[in-house]
């Protein structure tokens, strides 16, 4: 079974049982700046799956593209992709565990031809006073599945969500396919990673929201959001070792080894994986309207597009390739996703240009990068100070310079270049902001003030308005703070008050500004809401007022909410459809 034919058999088999087929939605979130990319398919559906009625009724299905960025570095080995399709079926508040299950036993069984010793399955051991899922476990066991086949796991395996930093989660139960290899020792599972068990489907019954402050509560519906990899299922399906000798990667391997005449096999894999991995997730990124930039989703993609050129660099290919390739793609998913062949003429020319300004960069980077390294001497780690210059003065992006440095057996000093970086982010901006004279003396201390005070209106909104409201731009000047943000009315004028009273009284309390450093995950752990595709290492910011807010950010900061004096709105509009904008400023009134 191909792509297209999973993908056909699995909407049909749901469509049959009373479940509307829904389009892919794009892969820029509509409503969560929590997060750069759609990472499920449940998450273009949290309105609905929150409680908001959806036109299609109550049963989906659909076949879902989602990228996930975490793994961008370990891209290459036989497993990790960026992006990838997610079938899924939703229930919302419709059915529930007996028929979510009935429905996935009957698909890969009776469907897809696995046999139901080749399955093991987990369910939810019980924690934190949600109890062990033993109706789930006795469904299992109803369809002929023994004990043995049935694993009971934690909340760190079994429960799934949300996708963002808050919103639907719950138990979950996840179905492996077990290649029949013996166990590799007593305590081998389908949490073991010796390549056993593949998890092919994921059932959650999602009961639960998660709210900033970690608070799980009861969803007002119970709901099913279910996730199957294609990839991964081709894969056991075709019987190949990895995704990538599978019919989905292959005439993109193929077109590879064609423009630069080498075999797909080793010491070539991992080039060959990286550049069709990455110039397959680019193409279907801009495919909804990202362009390469500085921030953002365009960074994403312009790191894809780099490693892309560097690797195939690597295999002795250094003309331009990326629209050959890109087309491969438009031919082989444009039937399943339109909207690449509606675009492919600005995918192609976005992709060519970036990757001619890309190979500038590269030659003159490649040369100035084995200076620095005789400049540096006999010492085993690079300076933050000649990486900075590489990437300041040359453009040289940090992930190569870290890559390259690795090849030669060096390390990076991170810590210093991030420094250096911030100090150079820090000094634009006040640049920048050299721009606004506005008769103040010293423009940073005003733009620092009113960057705290961007934080509180952020909170106030979600205190005093909608909870759902986050950031969809922030621009700051000396005299003024500008904050959009999701919203679909205009604001009242009671409310407007409310928020001037909240940020006021916030200010009274004169509370420290906290900053916090942490990993990514400590940060998400810990309830802080932002963009959590951090750039530069792993280390994050959260600044945190008392309990009104945590957000991640690079500041800076004042350190106390005293110094904003007082906060008054000036003006609340409409800034794009679903968007709305204040205009504040701080001091005294
Ligand atoms: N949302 C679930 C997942 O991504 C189905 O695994």
């Amino acid at each position: 079974m191909d792509a297209q034919q999973l993908r056909e058999a699995f909407v049909k088999f749901f469509e049959e049982r009373g479940h509307a087929h829904i389009d892919s939605a794009s892969l820029i979130p509509e409503n969560d700046p929590t997060v750069l990319f759609t990472t499920a398919g449940m998450h273009p559906l949290v309105p609905y799956l929150l409680g908001e009625k959806h036109p299609m009724g109550k049963r989906l299905v659909d076949y879902q593209k989602c990228i996930r960025t975490g793994d961008i570095d370990d891209v290459g080995d036989a497993s990790h992709l960026t992006f990838f399709e997610m079938l899924g079926n939703w229930s919302l508040g419709d059915y529930f565990k007996k028929e979510s299950i009935g429905f996935s036993f009957d698909f890969l069984t009776n469907v897809l031809g696995f046999k139901k010793e080749q399955l093991a399955v987990t369910a939810f051991a019980g924690e934190d006073g949600i109890p062990k899922d033993e109706e789930t476990a006795e469904i299992w066991r109803s369809h002929g599945l023994k004990d043995d086949q049935i694993f009971f796991y934690g909340r760190a395996d079994n429960w799934w969500g949300p996708a963002g930093v808050t919103g639907p989660c719950g138990p979950d139960t996840e179905i492996f396919y077990d290649n029949g290899q013996p166990k590799c020792g007593p305590d081998c599972g389908p949490s073991c990673h010796c390549g056993k068990y593949t998890e092919i489907w994921n059932n959650v019954f999602m009961q639960y929201n998660k709210d900033k402050d970690g608070k799980y509560t009861p969803l007002a519906q119970k709901n099913v959001d279910t996730g199957m990899g294609l990839e991964r299922v081709c894969r056991i399906l075709q019987n190949v070792p990895s995704v990538y000798e599978s019919t989905i990667f292959q005439p993109i391997i193929s077109k590879i080894s064609e423009i630069c005449g080498k075999p797909y096999e080793e010491p070539y894999i991992k080039d060959f994986r990286i550049v069709a991995d990455h110039i397959r997730a680019a193409t279907f990124i801009l495919a909804d309207g990202v362009v390469p930039a500085k921030v953002g989703q365009g960074y994403i993609l312009r790191r894809l597009i780099r490693r892309a050129s560097r690797n195939m660099s690597k295999l002795g290919y250094d003309g331009l390739f990326m629209q050959k390739i890109a087309e491969v793609v438009v031919d082989e998913f444009g039937d399943a996703y339109p909207e690449l062949v509606r675009n492919k003429d600005s995918i192609y020319s976005s992709l060519t240009a970036e990757e001619e300004k890309f190979q500038k960069t590269l030659t003159k980077g490649l040369r100035k990068f084995d200076e620095m390294v005789t400049e540096n001497g006999d010492s085993k780690v690079m300076k933050g100070e000649l990486v900075f210059r590489l990437f300041d003065t040359y453009g040289f992006p940090i992930e190569l310079t870290a890559e390259l440095a690795k090849e030669r057996g060096l390390e990076v000093d991170m810590k210093d270049f991030e420094a250096r970086f911030k100090e150079h982010q820090d000094k634009s901006r006040m640049d920048s902001n050299q721009t606004f004279k506005g008769g103040l003396a010293d423009h940073s201390v005003e733009t620092t003030k009113l960057h705290t005070a961007t934080h509180l209106l952020h909170a106030a909104l979600r205190k005093v308005v909608d909870p759902n409201i986050r950031q969809k731009g922030s621009n700051i000047t000396a005299e003024r703070l500008r904050f959009d943000f999701n919203f679909d009315r205009k604001l009242t004028p009671e409310e407007l008050q409310k928020i001037n009273k909240f940020v006021n009284d916030a200010i009274k309390q004169d509370i420290p500004v906290v900053c916090k450093e942490m990993t990514k995950e400590e940060a998400k752990a810990s309830g802080a809401i932002g963009v959590f595709d951090s750039k530069y290492g792993e280390i994050v910011k959260v600044y945190v007022i008392g309990d009104i807010d945590s957000e991640l950010c690079g500041g800076p900061h004042v350190s106390h909410t005293g110094e904003l004096e007082g906060f008054k709105i000036l003006k609340e509009e409409s800034s794009a459809a679903g968007v709305r904008r204040i205009k504040a400023v701080v001091g005294k009134f």
